[in-house]
């Protein structure tokens, strides 16, 4: 699907986004895990969450949708059935490698596979230390790439420095680790998001942090909980704050946001370089930060560095804050993002190349991104290259060309965000 986008002067109004899609796919998997019934709202209805939910079905999982309440029936850590179909993570990571986890602690035999993109990423950073702790798993490559097949046991618990900034590694042996008996420590010293941690300790599990990146979980007889109320996506907010900051005129108010501070980079590097972007109403829900935001247009930016700590806290951001860049004064350079290139796409690859279409003036790094700031966009023709987050970034790129943008593949922002386009609509003039 091909979308057309025009030069806009003004982002105002109001929007909501849909839920967080980090903690949609753990409160449907954290849901099936508990004894009993629970309720989830504000759930994301998109595909990767859809191919959590689909993979959970097959495991004999049940779900009873009513409205915008999804209701659970959880088959306790023990309940699940063996699937006697391949269970299929279509694009989704998170799907894959949280699953990998939980699959690690079932007695059954299982095969988890996923699309074209998916199938190239790296997952060996699952299977390694999930065979450490018992699981027996192999896959192509040399258990490095999916179809995986899994077939779990007792398994024993972990101690285990995470090599890669991931929360999805990091996630996937928490849950292998409910699957243990005794204590799993694992440290994560790049403090990646942690909504599994938070979760886990809503739903009762004995979990707690030593220091600021040691993580200690003893095995629970059980998890219990009766809701989930997810909140908006800081991810798929980021096309709107980044598009009303670029805007010359206009306010948008964003309600019900998601700011975990393991995820909020993104407003701490737009206000380094100059935006106007206020927090409004914080308040805690359901073990989360939760607040609205206001951003203003008609700031004039300067370029940043973007390094070290703060990776973890962009990772998926990356991509709109190159957009930013290229309306900034000065240089903005972007180091230490490697993870970049194992995303559904090369994103470092794909969003230089797709914005040296428009007449940008950004060079790939080996880890990450140099962008010369103050360019003028032209209209051009570019591809999301399948990748939901490039798709978006692109378009909202393309809001501030001088001319019209036609951006090829756009159905890919189903994966995480499918009215994207019509939210974007309603606030551009
Ligand atoms: C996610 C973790 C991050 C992030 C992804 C979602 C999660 O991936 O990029 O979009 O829900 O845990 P990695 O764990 O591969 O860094």
């Amino acid at each position: 699907m091909e979308i057309t986008i025009k030069p806009v002067e003004k982002i105002a109004g109001q929007v909501k986004v849909p839920g967080d899609k980090s903690i949609s796919h753990r409160a449907l998997l954290f849901s099936a895990l508990i004894e009993g019934t629970i309720e989830i709202e504000g759930l994301l209805a998109a595909d990767d969450t859809r191919a959590t939910l689909n993979c959970l079905k097959e495991l004999g999982v049940e779900f009873a949708a009513d409205g915008e309440k999804l209701t659970v029936k959880g088959r306790g850590l023990r309940g699940f059935e063996e699937p006697d179909n391949v269970l299929d993570a279509g694009n989704s990571g998170t799907t894959a490698r949280l699953l990998a986890g939980l699959l690690a602690g079932q007695p059954f035999y299982s095969t988890l596979t996923g699309d074209g993109s998916l199938r190239r990423r790296p997952m060996k950073r699952v299977t390694e230390p999930l065979r450490q702790m018992g699981a027996s798993i192999s896959g192509r490559h040399n258990s490095e790439h999916l179809p995986l097949s899994i077939r779990g046991y007792d398994l024993l618990p972990i101690s285990y420095t995470l090599p890669v900034p991931s929360a999805q590694v990091k996630s996937a042996l928490l849950i292998a680790a409910l699957y243990s008996r005794g204590t799993s420590e694992i440290k994560d010293p790049y403090n990646t998001r942690d909504h599994t941690e938070r979760a886990l300790r809503y739903l009762g599990a004995e979990i707690k942090k030593a220091g600021r990146s040691f993580i200690i979980l003893k095995s629970p007889a059980k998890l219990k909980g009766e809701r989930f109320r997810i909140p908006g996506d800081i991810s798929a907010a980021a096309p709107f704050i980044v598009a009303a900051t670029l805007a010359p005129r206009g306010e948008l108010y964003l309600e019900n946001v998601g700011i975990n501070p393991t995820r909020t980079g993104m407003l701490d590097v737009l206000a380094q370089m100059g935006a106007g972007i206020s927090i409004l109403n914080e308040r805690e829900d359901n073990c989360e930060p939760v607040a609205d935001l206001l951003v203003r247009g008609g700031f004039k930016l300067k370029g940043v560095e973007i390094s070290g700590e703060m990776i973890p806290r962009v990772i998926d951001e990356i991509p709109l804050l190159a957009v930013a860049a290229l309306f900034a004064q000065g240089e903005t350079v972007i180091k230490g993002a490697s993870e970049l290139r194992v995303k559904e796409s090369d994103r470092l690859s794909s969003i230089s190349n797709e914005l040296q279409k428009m007449g940008a003036l950004i060079k790939e790094l080996p880890d990450g991104l140099a962008i010369s700031g103050g360019a003028r966009l032209s209209g051009a023709r570019c591809e999301s290259r399948g990748d939901h987050r490039i798709a978006m970034a692109l378009a909202t790129a393309a809001l501030f060309a001088g001319s019209e943008s036609v951006i090829g593949g756009a159905e890919a922002v189903a994966a995480s965000f499918p009215g994207f386009f019509t939210v974007l609509n309603g606030i551009a003039s």
